[in-house]
């Protein structure tokens, strides 16, 4: 992968490390930060030798503190739509990318940093994390998806307080309101579960990884009947040679070896 000015890239051992890098401006999301993660999400769909990714942010005190507030300033109301439309389009690429991506969220968490978080399939926060969605003291709302993943993670009502309030919340209080899947002493640990996570998933069938992120997705879709996305999902599992694999190891009590095909 190229190098990138304002997100660092690091891939080992098929998991491809991305660290949101503006740390004097709390890693805000401008337009080229948005820009890159289109085009590192463009790579690894592609990239055969990317299994999975995890996204933080640089330094202890912030994942993302929100979209770029001086670049925000300058919005009008024809190129609003099409700055909202482009961050959701980024976001829904992480939200259906077919290999697992975790948040690990160090500090402030906002905005669309929030809304980053929410597009990932698993959060993981250290203790000293806060999150929000803060648009309103600007007078706006959520724009990159954020008024709808956080009424499906936390449910109407809790969205309703925290997008008309402002309110920024711990935590702990994320974890009890399902925003975030675990909660670790420090940034270090954090990294540790997300890899223990990782780990896991990576062992697992990939492409029926990838139909479990298609039917989860199709939950909350109107114009989907998830049933049948799962009734499709599943038979395109079963033409995979993962499949045979996975019966065949079972049966003869051994450990599958899993391809991706
Ligand atoms: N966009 C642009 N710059 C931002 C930013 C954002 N979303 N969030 C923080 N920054 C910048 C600050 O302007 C400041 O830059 P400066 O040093 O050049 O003045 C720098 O990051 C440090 O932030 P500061 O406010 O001094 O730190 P703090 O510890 O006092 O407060 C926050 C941290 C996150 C609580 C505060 O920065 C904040 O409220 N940020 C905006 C959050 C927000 O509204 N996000 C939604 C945007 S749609």
């Amino acid at each position: 992968m190229e190098d990138f000015r304002n997100i660092l890239t690091e891939e080992k051992d098929g998991v491809l490390y991305l660290t949101v890098n503006r740390e004097d401006k709390m890693n805000a999301l401008n337009f080229a930060t948005l820009d890159e993660l289109r085009e590192i999400f463009e790579e690894v769909v592609d990239n055969k030798g990317i299994k999975a990714v995890i996204i933080t942010g640089s330094g202890e005190k912030a994942f993302v503190a929100g979209a770029d507030i001086q670049e925000i300033s300058e919005l009008n109301e024809v190129n609003a739509r099409k700055f909202a439309e482009n961050g959701q389009e980024i976001f829904a690429m992480i939200e259906n990318c077919h290999k697992p991506v975790i948040a690990v969220t160090n500090g402030y968490t906002l905005g669309g940093g929030c809304e980053l978080a929410m597009a990932c399939h698993i959060r993981i926060a250290t203790a000293n994390a806060k999150f929000g969605q803060p648009e309103v003291n600007l007078g706006i709302i959520p724009g990159y998806g954020g008024t709808q993943r956080l009424t499906i993670l936390v449910g109407r009502g809790k969205a309703n307080e925290l997008m008309m309030t402002g309110d920024m919340i711990g935590a702990d209080e994320a974890l009890k309101l399902n925003l975030v899947n675990y909660v670790l002493p420090t940034k270090i640990d954090a990294m540790d579960k997300a890899e223990e996570i990782i780990a896991k998933i990576m062992s697992k069938a990939p492409l029926a990884i990838g139909m479990i992120v298609d039917c989860v997705n199709a939950a909350f879709l109107s114009d989907e009947n998830g049933f049948q996305t799962e009734a499709n999902s599943f038979a395109r599992c079963v033409k995979s040679g993962d499949y045979v694999e996975g019966t065949s190891a079972f049966l003869e009590k051994r450990k599958p070896i899993f391809k991706g095909e």
